[in-house]
């Protein structure tokens, strides 16, 4: 499964399981009117209200339940990381869930550092940060699953959950 796929399941999985589906959708669907009333019309393929709004949920739901979980990778060269030094051929096991989880125990939510975790580093925003081998498909993936939870959000109807992971769409009168 590939990560966005995976993220954006576990994300609605967290969601629906506890019940915060139908609260983030009203929370959606009121910032997004009030963000009409105050600037008008949202324009066709402007995403960045829809991004204002919902990113930050989407980055908690994310770090509750990480894809990929424990990626690894095999060094090629000598390196340092913190204290220990890694020699080349050793494997390296990043365990994405428990530090995310443990980010999450944060008081103060930071969507910057949780995104640097749940990417494997920084790609390049800004240039001067940026780290090796972090994900570069970080954009396009919040793109994807923003466009689609939002469309879920915005269905006309009464989304329900089925008890099986599921949801159905009730059509309005
Ligand atoms: C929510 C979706 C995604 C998540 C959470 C994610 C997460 C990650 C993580 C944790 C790494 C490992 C970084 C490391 O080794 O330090 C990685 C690497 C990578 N990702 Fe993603 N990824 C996502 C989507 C994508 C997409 C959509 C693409 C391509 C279209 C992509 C392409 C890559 C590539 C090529 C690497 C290897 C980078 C390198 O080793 O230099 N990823 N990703």
């Amino acid at each position: 499964m590939s990560p966005t796929t995976g993220s954006l399941l576990s994300a609605l999985y967290t969601w629906i399981d506890s019940n915060d589906f139908w609260r983030q959708q009203q929370a959606y669907l009121q910032k997004m009117q009030q963000q009409t009333q105050q600037q008008g019309p949202q324009t066709d393929g402007d995403y960045s209200r829809v991004s204002a709004v919902l990113k930050s949920p989407l980055i908690r739901a994310m770090q509750e339940s990480p894809t990929p979980p424990l990626p690894h990778r095999t060094a090629v060269q000598e390196l340092k990381l913190g204290n220990v030094l890694v020699k080349p051929g050793e494997r390296i096991v990043l365990g994405i869930v428990s530090a995310a989880l443990q980010q999450l125990e944060q008081p103060v939510a930071n969507d910057a550092e949780a995104t640097r975790l749940l990417f494997g580093g920084n790609y390049g925003e800004p240039a001067s940060q940026a780290t090796a081998h972090a994900c570069p498909g970080q954009s396009m993936s919040f793109g994807a699953m923003l466009g689609i939870i939002s469309t879920l959000f915005e269905l006309e109807g009464t989304l329900r959950s089925t008890g099986a992971l599921t949801l159905t769409l009730n059509e309005r009168d």
